[in-house]
């Protein structure tokens, strides 16, 4: 039966002795008893234990005697009884260090030399102490690591990073602007006049109750990232030379090649002396680095309210050469044509200058538009966009 603190009702000196000498022969035990067992068993703390037993604030062997001896106590006892609980409380905490040195000693040294009656110096075991607890600090490097797995760059941002790095080589820099945009970021200032047509083929995804604003104020989920051209015009003079990266929007039903949300880069370049030339070259400069030397470019006409004239860039079917046909069928990727539409752009429409205090008739310009979705698709041989944003890790760990 382990030592309890016995409520007490005889306070005579005597009783108090035998009270007393009964919780000692318990404590000496313990203490001897947590020695030997704390050597054995390293991993546990059975010294912590014995301290907590007697020392716990609140419930420990010390403050039962306050509560079951010394509260207890009548009055004329009382000073007795105070001073022997006093005595044993310096007893318990310099048995419970001695105890704690005792096993910081045992571990410094040989087990044999060991002896529990045996007399230390107290520096020197203030230096075992030190030592055994820089022991205890010791890392094993032999042991495996713990592993982390450490996520994969998404398909679309790695396909977005090189993309820009292909800009950034040609001295492109990178703007951004918000998903939330104005009418008059996304379209108003791109030169989309209010209830025309053009805003019908954007399927804008508009912010509910904002009728008491006026139309240019309100706001919705961009649906490109050419707001961000004007953001930068606003914001810079030329030369301007940006890329922008993006998330955009639509009210579209998803399936395998539309997404509601996407990617878009923006390009723009405006300066004096800026031929549709430049623009074609850099773009095919980028097709060749994104695909491949052996692509070709073609620019085929197209309307966008902002550029003028305006293209549309097809790039030579990368899965039959151009050829329209692969393995003696006509080639599915291409539709048999030889050519992939991949991307929307022109020469920056001399309206939209009005709109950022641009002086039209020393400026000129260029802007892109391309889909990240759209390109990566192609670079990887996706068959379903929708793969990108169900985040399957099956999916995505090909492209770690
Ligand atoms: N913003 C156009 C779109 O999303 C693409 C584009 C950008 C076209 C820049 C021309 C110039 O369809």
């Amino acid at each position: 039966m382990p030592y309890t603190v016995s409520k007490l009702t005889d306070f005579s000196p005597a009783a108090l002795d035998a009270a007393v000498r009964e919780l000692l022969s318990a404590l000496e035990e313990e203490s001897e008893a947590v020695v030997c067992e704390q050597q054995m068993e390293p991993y546990e703390n059975p010294w912590k234990a014995f301290r907590d037993r007697w020392m716990a604030r609140k419930n420990g062997i010390l403050t039962q005697l306050n509560d079951l001896w010394l509260k207890a106590a009548p009055g004329p006892s009382k000073k007795d009884v105070g001073q022997r609980v006093n005595e044993l409380r310096k007893t318990v905490e310099g048995m419970v260090e001695v105890a704690q040195k005792r096993l910081l000693f045992a571990k410094a040294v040989p087990t044999e030399v060991i002896h529990p009656g045996i007399e230390v110096p107290a520096d020197e075991l203030e230096a075992y102490a030190k030592r055994v607890a820089l022991a205890s600090q010791r890392v094993d490097i032999t042991l495996p690591g713990i592993r982390r797995p450490i996520g994969a760059e998404h398909p679309v941002i790695k396909t977005m990073n090189e993309m820009i790095a292909v800009f950034r080589n040609l001295g492109f820099s990178v703007e951004e602007g918000p998903e939330v945009e104005t009418d008059f970021y996304n379209f108003e200032a791109l030169n989309f006049p209010p209830n025309h047509p053009a805003r019908d083929t954007q399927d804008t995804l508009f912010i509910a109750g904002q009728e008491s604003k006026p139309p240019r104020d309100r706001l919705l989920l961009r649906t490109h990232t050419s707001p961000v051209q004007i953001r930068t015009m606003q914001k810079m003079k030329p030369p301007v030379r940006v890329v922008c990266p993006g998330k955009v929007h639509r009210n579209d039903a998803l399936d395998a090649t539309h997404s509601p949300i996407f990617h878009q880069i923006e390009g723009l370049a405006v300066d004096t002396n800026i031929t549709f030339c430049d623009l074609k070259g850099t773009l095919d400069h980028a097709m060749k680095a994104m695909f491949g030397s052996n692509v070709k470019t073609r620019f085929y006409p197209s309307f966008f309210p902002f550029t003028e004239p305006s293209a549309d860039v097809q790039i030579s079917c990368i899965f039959c050469d151009g050829k329209g046909v692969r393995d003696g069928a006509p080639c599915r990727n291409c539709k048999a044509s030889g050519w992939i539409e991949l991307l929307g752009c022109g020469m920056v429409d001399p309206n939209v200058y009005g709109f950022v205090d641009y002086d039209a008739s020393k400026y000129s310009g260029f802007a892109f538009g391309m889909g990240v979705e759209r390109i990566a698709i192609l670079k990887y041989g996706v068959d379903d966009i929708q793969l990108f944003f169900s985040g399957d890790v099956r999916f995505l760990e090909q492209f770690g």
